[in-house]
Protein backbone atom coordinates (compact mmCIF):
# COMPACT_ATOMS: atom_id res chain seq x y z
CA UNK A 1 0.00 0.00 0.00
CA UNK A 2 1.42 3.36 -0.78
CA UNK A 3 1.18 5.64 1.85
CA UNK A 4 0.32 9.51 0.74
CA UNK A 5 1.92 11.83 2.27
CA UNK A 6 0.12 14.79 4.35
CA UNK A 7 2.17 17.43 4.04
CA UNK A 8 -0.17 20.11 5.63
CA UNK A 9 -0.27 18.47 8.79
CA UNK A 10 3.69 18.01 9.15
CA UNK A 11 4.00 21.77 8.42
CA UNK A 12 1.32 22.40 11.52
CA UNK A 13 3.37 20.50 13.46
CA UNK A 14 6.77 22.31 12.52
CA UNK A 15 4.78 25.50 12.44
CA UNK A 16 4.08 25.05 16.22
CA UNK A 17 7.96 23.90 17.16
CA UNK A 18 8.48 26.94 15.41
CA UNK A 19 6.18 29.47 17.05
CA UNK A 20 7.66 28.32 20.51
CA UNK A 21 11.31 29.34 19.00
CA UNK A 22 10.08 32.54 17.70
CA UNK A 23 8.29 33.02 21.82
CA UNK A 24 11.47 32.29 23.05
CA UNK A 25 13.67 35.12 20.86
CA UNK A 26 10.81 37.36 21.80
CA UNK A 27 10.86 36.35 25.41
CA UNK A 28 14.80 37.53 25.06
CA UNK A 29 13.68 41.06 23.04
CA UNK A 30 14.51 39.66 19.69
CA UNK A 31 12.06 40.12 17.05
CA UNK A 32 12.72 38.51 13.77
CA UNK A 33 12.26 40.20 10.40
CA UNK A 34 11.87 39.08 6.91
CA UNK A 35 11.69 41.99 3.80
CA UNK A 36 10.71 40.29 0.80
CA UNK A 37 11.68 41.57 -2.53
CA UNK A 38 8.43 41.00 -5.68
CA UNK A 39 8.08 42.17 -8.96
CA UNK A 40 4.42 43.26 -9.65
CA UNK A 41 4.07 42.17 -12.87
CA UNK A 42 4.71 37.61 -11.53
CA UNK A 43 1.04 36.84 -10.14
CA UNK A 44 2.52 34.10 -8.58
CA UNK A 45 5.26 35.99 -6.86
CA UNK A 46 2.50 37.68 -5.76
CA UNK A 47 0.58 34.76 -4.27
CA UNK A 48 3.34 32.95 -2.79
CA UNK A 49 4.19 36.21 -0.95
CA UNK A 50 1.11 36.63 0.47
CA UNK A 51 1.36 33.25 1.44
CA UNK A 52 4.35 33.24 3.31
CA UNK A 53 3.59 36.65 5.26
CA UNK A 54 0.32 34.96 6.86
CA UNK A 55 2.67 32.22 7.87
CA UNK A 56 5.72 34.34 9.24
CA UNK A 57 2.54 36.56 11.06
CA UNK A 58 1.32 33.64 12.30
CA UNK A 59 4.22 32.44 13.91
CA UNK A 60 5.57 36.02 15.08
CA UNK A 61 7.75 36.96 12.92
CA UNK A 62 7.54 40.21 11.16
CA UNK A 63 7.32 39.91 7.11
CA UNK A 64 7.36 43.01 5.04
CA UNK A 65 6.86 42.93 1.37
CA UNK A 66 8.21 45.67 -1.05
CA UNK A 67 6.99 45.90 -4.82
CA UNK A 68 9.19 46.59 -7.57
CA UNK A 69 8.70 46.14 -11.42
CA UNK A 70 10.62 44.65 -13.94
CA UNK A 71 10.93 47.86 -15.35
CA UNK A 72 12.89 48.92 -12.23
CA UNK A 73 16.43 50.53 -12.82
CA UNK A 74 18.55 47.58 -11.49
CA UNK A 75 20.85 49.77 -9.34
CA UNK A 76 17.57 51.61 -7.32
CA UNK A 77 16.65 47.62 -6.45
CA UNK A 78 20.23 46.64 -5.39
CA UNK A 79 20.50 50.23 -3.10
CA UNK A 80 17.60 48.91 -1.13
CA UNK A 81 18.99 45.40 -0.82
CA UNK A 82 21.90 47.61 0.87
CA UNK A 83 19.71 49.70 2.75
CA UNK A 84 18.04 46.43 4.03
CA UNK A 85 21.74 44.85 4.66
CA UNK A 86 22.62 47.88 6.66
CA UNK A 87 18.97 47.94 9.09
CA UNK A 88 19.73 46.09 11.91
CA UNK A 89 15.83 45.34 12.19
CA UNK A 90 15.79 43.28 9.16
CA UNK A 91 17.33 39.95 9.60
CA UNK A 92 16.08 38.19 6.67
CA UNK A 93 15.92 39.17 2.77
CA UNK A 94 13.77 37.33 0.37
CA UNK A 95 14.09 38.51 -3.53
CA UNK A 96 11.21 36.53 -4.80
CA UNK A 97 12.26 34.90 -7.91
CA UNK A 98 10.15 35.38 -10.75
CA UNK A 99 9.01 32.99 -13.64
CA UNK A 100 12.00 33.20 -16.71
CA UNK A 101 9.39 32.95 -19.13
CA UNK A 102 7.52 35.83 -17.74
CA UNK A 103 10.77 38.13 -16.70
CA UNK A 104 11.32 37.61 -20.81
CA UNK A 105 8.17 38.64 -21.68
CA UNK A 106 8.21 42.01 -20.17
CA UNK A 107 12.26 42.74 -21.05
CA UNK A 108 12.71 40.99 -24.63
CA UNK A 109 16.38 39.98 -25.36
CA UNK A 110 17.64 40.50 -21.80
CA UNK A 111 19.52 38.20 -19.80
CA UNK A 112 17.41 36.56 -16.99
CA UNK A 113 20.08 35.39 -14.92
CA UNK A 114 22.35 38.01 -15.60
CA UNK A 115 19.76 40.39 -13.77
CA UNK A 116 19.01 37.57 -11.19
CA UNK A 117 22.72 36.93 -10.28
CA UNK A 118 23.13 41.00 -9.95
CA UNK A 119 20.34 41.31 -7.40
CA UNK A 120 21.05 37.74 -5.28
CA UNK A 121 24.75 38.78 -5.03
CA UNK A 122 24.17 41.71 -3.14
CA UNK A 123 22.52 39.78 0.12
CA UNK A 124 24.10 40.29 2.89
CA UNK A 125 26.13 37.34 3.89
CA UNK A 126 28.70 36.20 6.55
CA UNK A 127 31.73 36.52 4.49
CA UNK A 128 30.67 39.83 2.69
CA UNK A 129 28.47 41.76 5.59
CA UNK A 130 29.40 39.86 9.08
CA UNK A 131 25.75 38.74 9.31
CA UNK A 132 23.52 36.32 6.98
CA UNK A 133 20.44 37.84 5.98
CA UNK A 134 19.81 35.34 2.75
CA UNK A 135 16.64 33.62 3.77
CA UNK A 136 16.08 31.42 0.19
CA UNK A 137 19.98 30.19 0.33
CA UNK A 138 20.27 31.30 -3.37
CA UNK A 139 22.80 33.94 -3.08
CA UNK A 140 26.16 32.84 -5.21
CA UNK A 141 27.76 32.85 -2.29
CA UNK A 142 25.76 30.36 0.09
CA UNK A 143 24.86 28.15 -3.65
CA UNK A 144 29.23 28.20 -3.95
CA UNK A 145 29.57 27.01 0.25
CA UNK A 146 26.51 23.84 -0.92
CA UNK A 147 28.63 23.22 -3.58
CA UNK A 148 31.94 22.85 -1.43
CA UNK A 149 30.18 21.30 1.89
CA UNK A 150 30.61 24.66 4.08
CA UNK A 151 27.27 26.44 3.94
CA UNK A 152 26.53 25.12 7.91
CA UNK A 153 29.87 26.24 9.09
CA UNK A 154 29.54 29.45 7.07
CA UNK A 155 25.97 29.71 8.86
CA UNK A 156 23.79 29.49 5.67
CA UNK A 157 20.75 28.08 4.89
CA UNK A 158 19.88 25.14 2.32
CA UNK A 159 17.02 26.64 -0.02
CA UNK A 160 13.77 25.95 1.31
CA UNK A 161 12.31 23.57 -0.81
CA UNK A 162 15.93 21.24 -0.54
CA UNK A 163 15.13 21.42 3.51
CA UNK A 164 11.72 20.91 2.69
CA UNK A 165 12.42 17.48 0.97
CA UNK A 166 15.04 16.51 3.45
CA UNK A 167 12.04 17.15 6.06
CA UNK A 168 9.66 15.09 4.37
CA UNK A 169 12.80 12.30 4.09
CA UNK A 170 13.55 12.31 7.67
CA UNK A 171 9.95 12.11 8.67
CA UNK A 172 9.86 8.96 6.72
CA UNK A 173 12.35 7.31 8.49
CA UNK A 174 10.67 8.67 12.16
CA UNK A 175 7.48 7.50 11.25
CA UNK A 176 7.63 5.06 8.43
CA UNK A 177 11.00 3.07 8.37
CA UNK A 178 13.82 3.25 10.94
CA UNK A 179 15.76 1.52 8.66
CA UNK A 180 15.47 4.03 5.88
CA UNK A 181 18.25 6.97 5.09
CA UNK A 182 18.39 8.41 1.65
CA UNK A 183 22.51 8.39 2.67
CA UNK A 184 21.96 4.65 1.75
CA UNK A 185 19.97 4.33 -1.58
CA UNK A 186 20.11 5.58 -5.04
CA UNK A 187 18.46 9.20 -4.92
CA UNK A 188 17.59 10.81 -8.65
CA UNK A 189 16.76 14.32 -9.26
CA UNK A 190 14.88 15.30 -12.17
CA UNK A 191 14.96 19.12 -12.46
CA UNK A 192 18.73 21.07 -12.14
CA UNK A 193 17.55 24.56 -11.11
CA UNK A 194 18.88 26.33 -8.47
CA UNK A 195 15.88 26.75 -5.87
CA UNK A 196 16.33 22.47 -5.54
CA UNK A 197 18.00 20.13 -7.85
CA UNK A 198 21.43 21.53 -7.74
CA UNK A 199 21.68 22.62 -4.14
CA UNK A 200 20.12 19.17 -2.89
CA UNK A 201 22.14 16.97 -5.46
CA UNK A 202 25.73 19.07 -4.05
CA UNK A 203 23.90 18.26 -0.09
CA UNK A 204 23.26 14.97 -0.40
CA UNK A 205 26.76 13.66 -2.80
CA UNK A 206 28.42 15.80 -0.44
CA UNK A 207 27.21 13.35 2.57
CA UNK A 208 27.65 10.46 0.51
CA UNK A 209 31.22 11.28 -0.52
CA UNK A 210 32.29 11.84 3.17
CA UNK A 211 30.43 8.47 4.36
CA UNK A 212 27.85 10.32 6.27
CA UNK A 213 29.47 12.90 8.76
CA UNK A 214 26.28 14.19 9.36
CA UNK A 215 24.94 17.27 10.55
CA UNK A 216 23.34 16.72 14.16
CA UNK A 217 22.07 19.71 15.85
CA UNK A 218 21.92 22.45 12.74
CA UNK A 219 18.40 23.78 12.14
CA UNK A 220 15.25 21.20 13.49
CA UNK A 221 14.23 20.43 10.30
CA UNK A 222 17.21 19.43 8.43
CA UNK A 223 18.78 17.00 10.46
CA UNK A 224 19.43 13.29 9.63
CA UNK A 225 20.74 10.79 12.27
CA UNK A 226 22.60 8.01 10.06
CA UNK A 227 25.81 6.02 11.35
CA UNK A 228 28.61 5.61 9.19
CA UNK A 229 28.26 1.56 9.15
CA UNK A 230 24.50 2.27 7.89
CA UNK A 231 25.93 3.80 4.57
CA UNK A 232 26.99 0.98 2.00
CA UNK A 233 29.33 3.66 -0.58
CA UNK A 234 29.24 1.01 -3.19
CA UNK A 235 25.32 1.04 -3.30
CA UNK A 236 24.05 5.18 -2.32
CA UNK A 237 24.32 7.23 -5.25
CA UNK A 238 22.91 10.66 -6.15
CA UNK A 239 21.93 11.20 -9.50
CA UNK A 240 20.93 14.77 -11.68
CA UNK A 241 19.18 14.90 -14.58
CA UNK A 242 17.63 17.69 -16.64
CA UNK A 243 15.48 17.02 -19.87
CA UNK A 244 18.53 15.15 -22.05
CA UNK A 245 19.33 13.23 -19.13
CA UNK A 246 15.84 11.37 -18.19
CA UNK A 247 15.37 11.12 -21.72
CA UNK A 248 18.45 9.04 -22.26
CA UNK A 249 17.67 7.51 -18.29
CA UNK A 250 14.26 6.39 -19.66
CA UNK A 251 15.69 5.07 -22.80
CA UNK A 252 17.48 2.40 -21.33
CA UNK A 253 15.47 -0.38 -19.93
CA UNK A 254 14.48 -0.17 -16.60
CA UNK A 255 16.68 2.10 -15.74
CA UNK A 256 14.58 4.50 -13.65
CA UNK A 257 13.68 1.46 -11.29
CA UNK A 258 17.33 1.79 -10.41
CA UNK A 259 16.29 4.25 -8.22
CA UNK A 260 14.56 3.72 -4.58
CA UNK A 261 14.08 7.57 -4.25
CA UNK A 262 12.89 9.75 -6.80
CA UNK A 263 12.83 13.94 -6.31
CA UNK A 264 11.24 15.66 -9.42
CA UNK A 265 11.12 19.23 -9.79
CA UNK A 266 10.05 20.25 -13.77
CA UNK A 267 6.12 21.49 -13.27
CA UNK A 268 5.92 18.92 -16.69
CA UNK A 269 2.36 17.25 -15.38
CA UNK A 270 2.31 13.50 -15.13
CA UNK A 271 6.08 13.32 -16.31
CA UNK A 272 6.64 10.16 -13.95
CA UNK A 273 4.86 7.23 -14.80
CA UNK A 274 4.23 3.73 -12.85
CA UNK A 275 5.92 1.88 -15.40
CA UNK A 276 8.95 3.87 -14.72
CA UNK A 277 9.72 3.50 -11.17
CA UNK A 278 10.26 0.52 -8.61
CA UNK A 279 8.16 -1.42 -6.36
CA UNK A 280 8.77 0.00 -3.40
CA UNK A 281 10.11 3.27 -3.99
CA UNK A 282 10.05 6.61 -2.57
CA UNK A 283 8.27 9.60 -4.47
CA UNK A 284 8.87 13.70 -3.84
CA UNK A 285 7.11 15.49 -6.43
CA UNK A 286 7.78 19.06 -6.05
CA UNK A 287 6.12 20.03 -9.95
CA UNK A 288 3.15 23.43 -8.92
CA UNK A 289 0.67 24.09 -9.71
CA UNK A 290 0.44 20.50 -11.15
CA UNK A 291 2.40 17.59 -10.50
CA UNK A 292 5.40 15.91 -12.10
CA UNK A 293 4.05 12.45 -10.96
CA UNK A 294 1.23 10.44 -12.57
CA UNK A 295 -0.19 9.45 -9.31
CA UNK A 296 -2.79 6.73 -10.06
CA UNK A 297 -0.10 4.65 -12.17
CA UNK A 298 1.97 4.99 -9.08
CA UNK A 299 -0.31 4.00 -6.53
CA UNK A 300 0.66 1.01 -4.81
CA UNK A 301 3.57 0.46 -6.19
CA UNK A 302 5.34 3.09 -4.09
CA UNK A 303 5.89 2.82 -0.86
CA UNK A 304 4.99 6.50 -0.29
CA UNK A 305 4.28 9.50 -2.57
CA UNK A 306 4.42 13.27 -1.38
CA UNK A 307 0.82 14.47 -3.44
CA UNK A 308 0.50 18.14 -5.34
CA UNK A 309 -1.34 19.97 -3.45
CA UNK A 310 -0.47 19.38 0.27
CA UNK A 311 2.51 17.89 -0.09
CA UNK A 312 6.06 19.84 -0.94
CA UNK A 313 4.57 23.06 -1.28
CA UNK A 314 3.54 24.01 2.93
CA UNK A 315 6.65 22.11 3.99
CA UNK A 316 8.38 24.69 1.78
CA UNK A 317 7.28 27.26 3.58
CA UNK A 318 7.75 26.32 7.45
CA UNK A 319 11.27 25.50 5.68
CA UNK A 320 11.69 29.04 4.68
CA UNK A 321 10.49 30.02 8.45
CA UNK A 322 13.21 27.76 9.70
CA UNK A 323 15.53 29.22 7.34
CA UNK A 324 14.58 33.07 8.57
CA UNK A 325 14.99 31.99 12.52
CA UNK A 326 18.10 29.99 11.69
CA UNK A 327 19.96 33.14 10.42
CA UNK A 328 19.87 34.63 13.37
CA UNK A 329 22.77 32.45 14.78
CA UNK A 330 25.09 34.48 11.87
CA UNK A 331 24.45 37.48 14.08
CA UNK A 332 27.05 38.22 16.56
CA UNK A 333 25.75 39.13 20.19
CA UNK A 334 26.53 42.98 19.65
CA UNK A 335 24.67 43.39 16.68
CA UNK A 336 21.59 41.72 18.30
CA UNK A 337 21.96 44.22 21.21
CA UNK A 338 21.93 47.10 18.62
CA UNK A 339 19.07 45.32 17.26
CA UNK A 340 17.16 45.15 20.29
CA UNK A 341 17.32 48.61 21.39
CA UNK A 342 16.21 49.82 18.08
CA UNK A 343 13.02 47.86 18.39
CA UNK A 344 12.40 48.18 21.55
CA UNK A 345 8.82 48.03 22.94
CA UNK A 346 7.59 46.65 19.59
CA UNK A 347 6.45 43.07 20.29
CA UNK A 348 5.15 41.28 17.32
CA UNK A 349 4.06 38.21 19.40
CA UNK A 350 1.24 36.46 17.89
N1 LIG B 1 6.66 23.00 -4.15
C1 LIG B 1 7.55 23.96 -4.03
O1 LIG B 1 7.77 24.48 -2.96
C2 LIG B 1 8.31 24.41 -5.22
C3 LIG B 1 9.44 25.25 -5.10
C4 LIG B 1 10.15 25.58 -6.25
C5 LIG B 1 9.74 25.10 -7.49
N2 LIG B 1 8.62 24.32 -7.56
C6 LIG B 1 8.13 23.77 -8.83
O2 LIG B 1 9.16 22.96 -9.37
C7 LIG B 1 9.07 23.01 -10.78
C8 LIG B 1 10.40 23.46 -11.36
O3 LIG B 1 10.64 24.79 -10.96
P1 LIG B 1 12.02 25.53 -11.26
O4 LIG B 1 11.91 26.91 -10.82
O5 LIG B 1 13.12 24.68 -10.73
O6 LIG B 1 12.00 25.48 -12.88
P2 LIG B 1 13.14 25.72 -13.92
O7 LIG B 1 14.20 26.61 -13.39
O8 LIG B 1 12.43 26.06 -15.19
O9 LIG B 1 13.82 24.26 -14.09
C9 LIG B 1 13.09 23.20 -14.58
C10 LIG B 1 14.00 22.00 -14.62
O10 LIG B 1 13.19 20.91 -15.03
C11 LIG B 1 13.83 20.26 -16.10
N3 LIG B 1 12.85 19.72 -17.03
C12 LIG B 1 11.87 20.37 -17.69
N4 LIG B 1 11.19 19.51 -18.48
C13 LIG B 1 11.74 18.29 -18.28
C14 LIG B 1 11.50 17.01 -18.80
N5 LIG B 1 10.54 16.80 -19.69
N6 LIG B 1 12.28 15.99 -18.38
C15 LIG B 1 13.26 16.19 -17.49
N7 LIG B 1 13.55 17.38 -16.95
C16 LIG B 1 12.80 18.42 -17.36
C17 LIG B 1 14.69 21.29 -16.78
O11 LIG B 1 15.72 20.59 -17.45
P3 LIG B 1 16.90 21.31 -18.30
O12 LIG B 1 17.88 21.74 -17.25
O13 LIG B 1 17.42 20.24 -19.18
O14 LIG B 1 16.27 22.45 -19.03
C18 LIG B 1 15.16 22.13 -15.59
O15 LIG B 1 16.34 21.60 -15.03
C19 LIG B 1 7.92 23.95 -11.12
O16 LIG B 1 6.75 23.17 -11.28
C20 LIG B 1 7.82 24.81 -9.87
O17 LIG B 1 6.52 25.32 -9.71
C21 LIG B 1 7.91 23.97 -6.45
Amino acid sequence: MTIIFDGEKLAKQKELKLKQKVMAYHAKGIYPKVVAIFFHEDQASILYTSLKKQTAESLGIAYQAKEFSFASPVEEIQKYIEELNADPSVTGIIIQKPWTKKWLESVPNGDFNEWWGSLVSKIATKKSHGVNKDVDGLAPATLEAIKNGTWMQDQMVLPATARAVLSILKDYRANVDSDFSYLTEKVLIIGQSDLLGRPLYWHMQNLMQKGATVPQTFGEVCQVAVSESQVSKNKCEVKLVGKQGLAELIEQKKSLSDFRVIISATGQKNLIKGDLIADHSIIIDVGEPQGDIDLPSCLNKADFITPVPNGVGPMTVVSLMANALDLLRSFPQKILGDFNQFIVGKDLSP
